[in-house]
């Protein structure tokens, strides 16, 4: 049977990829991470895309390749947290998939990147500054996530439990 893709959406920390292979190993579907598809497909590390050629060039492959991957059926996918914010984006991935905005306390956000520097947009000095640069973000891209999204969790339950409350409202 064909069926949607379910495609996990949110900020850095959001859990995207620890809740996407969950759900994965439950449909017995394929997963598959979109920073984790960039980097094979560049050879290069995220935060060394970002130095090399800036983030409007990060921006540009991630677009070419959630078009691709948007072109899938029946598999669950992990966004980058701004890959939602390109209207091509939104649009191609919505096509095939059902979009699950992700959406913990900014505090759980900030506690699980702590000490993370393979985020080239928190890059911060210290805790106080990466937590105005996350609010930031935040601030910024709410709307759209809420407004792309066909299902939204709040709170911050382990991983096991938001995935299945997440296939419980899906299915
Ligand atoms: C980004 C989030 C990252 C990665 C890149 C840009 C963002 O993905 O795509 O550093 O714009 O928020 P994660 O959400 O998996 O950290």
């Amino acid at each position: 049977m064909v069926e949607k893709n379910i495609i996990l959406s949110g900020l850095s920390g959001s859990g995207k990829t620890t809740v996407g292979k969950i759900i994965a190993k439950k449909l017995k579907r394929p997963f598959l991470d979109l920073d984790i598809l960039i980097e094979e497909t560049e050879r290069m590390t995220i935060p060394e895309i970002f130095q090399k050629f800036g983030e409007e060039k990060f921006r540009e492959i991630e677009s070419k390749l959630t078009i691709k991957v948007a072109e899938l059926r029946n598999s669950v996918i992990a966004l980058g947290g701004g890959t939602l914010m390109r209207p091509q984006n939104r649009e191609s991935l919505k096509k095939n998939g059902n979009v699950v905005f992700l959406n913990p306390p900014l505090d759980t956000l900030l506690k699980r990147l702590q000490g993370d520097d393979t985020r080239p947009l928190l890059k911060a000095e210290d805790i106080k500054e990466k937590k105005e640069k996350l609010k930031k973000l935040y601030e910024e891209r709410i709307n759209t996530y809420l407004k792309s999204a066909d299902l939204v969790v709040e709170g911050d339950e382990n991983p096991e439990r938001t995935a299945d409350k997440i296939l419980e409202k899906l299915f």
